[in-house]
This record gives C-alpha cells, sequence and structure tokens, in this order.
C-alpha cells in the first residue's frame, strides 16, 4: 500500500492507491460488494487482448459511476481547437516559426485557451496527433474535460498548472511535463494565477519509454523518475459541467456532483508527471553530433519499427565537449517532420527569434539547420568543454507530414521573416587550379 509520503514511481508500473483506508479490495477487482458501496469501474487504455508488455488499464473505485450523467450537446467554447484530419488549408512546403502567443485578455480558461497549431493523422484511424497551445488565465471551477481523441502530453512554458485528475492531482510547472490518459476527466487550476505550453494530443499508440539499446538499462528518462498521484476525491454535490471531447468536436454535459470521486485505485493507466532535469542526457565525449533520438523522453511508436507516431524530444543543459565537431545540430533534412517548441532559455541552433513560447514546424524534407549567426559561431569557436545552462527547447517528432490549422497561418504570430536566417551564409571557396575548367 502506499503512503501519502512517498510518491508512487515508475513508468507504467501497477499501482495501488486509496484515499480512505480500507476503500480498495483486496484479491480481487470487482468483489460483489466494493468497500463502503463504491462502484468499481475499468478503465482501459489499450485493447483487452493487447499484448501483456502493453497492456494498459486501472481499476476505479468511486462514489457514483462515471455513467451517472445526461446527454451531451454541442459545446460552444474551444473555438480555435482542431482535428484531424487537417484539411483547413494546405500544407505549407515551407519553414514557419511562430512568436509567443500572449496571455488571453478576457478570462480564459485551460480548456477555451487551447488554440490548435498543426497536427496530422486523425482520431478515427488511431494515428497521428494534434498540437495545441494553451494560454490561461482563470482556473477550471465546477467543470472537467477529457478527450476521447488522444491522450494529452502537457508541456507548460510559463506558470504553474495543478491537474486534478479523477486518479489524483499532479503539480505540474515548467520544466516538468504531465501526460494525461486518454479518457481521463481533469481540470486545471492555475496556482500562479496565468499559465502557458503547449500539449500534443497523440492520437495514436500510447507514449512510452524508449528502447535504449546498446545504451544500457539505464539512461534518459528513468522510468522511476515518473510519478503517478495519489487517489485524492471530492465528495461534493452541486452543478458541474463535463467537456469531451470526441471525433474532433467538443461536447459539454452536466453532471450533479463532482466528477474527482475516485477514493480508490490500482492499476498502470494513470496520469504521470515528470521533471525534465531529471532526463540522463546522454552525448558525444569523442567527436560528431549524435542524432537527436538520443535525447527521446518518450515515444508513441507506430507499426513501423523505429518510425514514430511521434516522439518527444528534449534538448536539456548539458556539456558539450567533442572534439573537431560542429557542436550544434546540423544541417539537415529529415524524412520525420519536427515542431519545435522552447520552454526555457535559447536553443543553441538559433541565437534570436527562436523565443520561449514559440514555435517553430519543419515538415517532411525542409532544409533547416543553424542560422547563419550561430554557425558562424560555431565554427570560429574554440573547442573547450562548455556547458550548455540556459536552454529547454523540446520537439514533437513525427513520421506524418504536420499540417498547420488555418489560424496558424494567418495568425500575426506566424514569422513573414523565418528564411532569412538562412541567408548571409558565405560560400564554400574552392583552391584555384591551374586550367580548371571555369565555366
Ligand atoms: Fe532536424
Amino acid at each position: 500500500m502506499s503512503h501519502r509520503n512517498a510518491p508512487l514511481v515508475g513508468f507504467g508500473n501497477h499501482h495501488a492507491t486509496e484515499a480512505v483506508a480500507g476503500a480498495l479490495p483486496i484479491g480481487r477487482n470487482s468483489p460483489q460488494r466494493v468497500p463502503f458501496g463504491l462502484y468499481a469501474e475499468q478503465l482501459s487504455g489499450t485493447a483487452f487482448t493487447a499484448p501483456r508488455h502493453d497492456n494498459r488499464r486501472s481499476w476505479l473505485y468511486r462514489l457514483l459511476p462515471s455513467a451517472a450523467h445526461g446527454r451531451y450537446e454541442p459545446y460552444s467554447g474551444g473555438s480555435l481547437i482542431r482535428s484531424g484530419p487537417f484539411d483547413e488549408v494546405p500544407a505549407s512546403p515551407n519553414r514557419l516559426r511562430w512568436n509567443p502567443p500572449g496571455l488571453p485578455g478576457a478570462a480564459t480558461d485551460f480548456v477555451d485557451g487551447l488554440v490548435t497549431y498543426a497536427g496530422n493523422g486523425d482520431p478515427a484511424s488511431g494515428h497521428g496527433c494534434a498540437i495545441h497551445l494553451y494560454a490561461a488565465n482563470l482556473a477550471m471551477t465546477d467543470r472537467a474535460f477529457f478527450s476521447a481523441d488522444g491522450e494529452l502530453l502537457i508541456v507548460p512554458q510559463h506558470g504553474a498548472l495543478r491537474i486534478v485528475t479523477e486518479m489524483g492531482i499532479l503539480d505540474v510547472a515548467p520544466l516538468e511535463i504531465a501526460v494525461i490518459p486518454r479518457g481521463l476527466r481533469f481540470r486545471v487550476e492555475l496556482p500562479d494565477g496565468t499559465a502557458r505550453g503547449y500539449v500534443c494530443e497523440n492520437y495514436g499508440a500510447s507514449l512510452r519509454l524508449p528502447d535504449l539499446g546498446p545504451i544500457g538499462s539505464n539512461g534518459l528518462a528513468n522510468p522511476r523518475d515518473f510519478e503517478a498521484p495519489h487517489a485524492a476525491y471530492e465528495d461534493r454535490e452541486g452543478d458541474y459541467q463535463l467537456i469531451q471531447k470526441f471525433q474532433g468536436r467538443l461536447y459539454a454535459t452536466r453532471l450533479d456532483h463532482s466528477p474527482f470521486d475516485v477514493v480508490a485505485w490500482h492499476g498502470n493507466l494513470a496520469p504521470v508527471r515528470y521533471d525534465l532535469r531529471r532526463f540522463n542526457t546522454i552525448n558525444t565525449v569523442s567527436f560528431d553530433h549524435p542524432d537527436p533520438s538520443i535525447f527521446t523522453v518518450l515515444t508513441s511508436p507506430s507499426d513501423t519499427p523505429g518510425t514514430a507516431n511521434i516522439d518527444f524530444v528534449i534538448f536539456p543543459p548539458r556539456w558539450m565537449v567533442a572534439e573537431d565537431t560542429f557542436r550544434p545540430p546540423w544541417f539537415h533534412r529529415n524524412v520525420m517532420s519536427e515542431f519545435m517548441g522552447l520552454i526555457h532559455g535559447t536553443y543553441d541552433a538559433k541565437a534570436g527569434g527562436f523565443a520561449p513560447g514559440g514555435g517553430s514546424l519543419h515538415n517532411c524534407m525542409s532544409s533547416h539547420g543553424p542560422d547563419a549567426s550561430s554557425y558562424e559561431n560555431a565554427v570560429t569557436a574554440e573547442l573547450t568543454p562548455h556547458y550548455l545552462a540556459d536552454t529547454m527547447a523540446f520537439m514533437f517528432e513525427s513520421r506524418h507530414p504536420i499540417r498547420p490549422t488555418r489560424w496558424a497561418m494567418e495568425t500575426e504570430l506566424l514569422q513573414d521573416d523565418y528564411d532569412a536566417c538562412w541567408s548571409g551564409f558565405r560560400k564554400a571557396q574552392l583552391p584555384t587550379q591551374a586550367g580548371e575548367d571555369q565555366r
């Protein structure tokens, strides 16, 4: 049994937690009479018959069944939320970069403050993702949200979030992330009053730790650093709104009680928190910049081995020690598509223009890499050991091209001069040779 002063740790572990002593049935999931008359309910994150190592489900013991609600009707808020298929506008072949959005002027909570920038695939087909940014200045009080379309990877950039879920409470500040399972009800409170950040809504296979190959049995994000919450519940009656996202649209219904009424739960499907500062960053100690897959925190695999539906990759503080090496991220054209965000500091391939809270999109086969000034600095730098301290960038990388929304293409936040950072390179100079063909 868990103890309140010890976090429930371990990615995908089977946890057992009760907020009231004796609430959790012992030795069976669904006894004829659950202690205290609680209702037993399974939350399935994978098909029943998924292989055991992939199988994710939990049993929740609650004051009332989650089924106790009325009819869903269309919800008019969250008007900038979009879902796949992302076909509002043609996918641009251009490299795109956005300035950070401002905080809302009017009272706006986490749900209404979501703005979809881009995405791919669609919820019905079970692959792809949506990339949202949120900006909020209002705590959700008597309302809750869940996405039936995907799990939510939440990356706070400004302001902490208190994420109250059915399964307990996650306090998540910038430089930490949260993963909320598909279907899990939650509300977001704002301990700092305002908040801004990124959300990857994953339509595909649930995020998991990447294989480590020759790295071995430790390193990158270590499993024990993922923390699930203890059971916590509200025994409150009143008028509650429950909003769900289903097949790209939002719907709302009313409850006469708090949906956060789970007194105990056990299982391996749970919301988790992870502190990005605990990432065990691995990189070269000889030469050459390894592929950025070395920085993968979590991955949503596709049916093709090694070709992710989504990788969540970070660029954390780290020592740069490579000898005779161009140390920043190199020039690149990638079959995978890359959406980047910046949580804190500066990114080592872009000296300017990429601000915390902003975003960039380099789609399949678009040429990208350091800007001219970052390049010039890197090729003239003395290659002493150097600690890159003030940085935390991340990437949502996908096998599917990432298609911007109409809003993302029309907003004034979209920079119209992004291409200019790749101008001003000096042309390489070949040695002049006698008799050379000078056509
Ligand atoms: Fe790249």
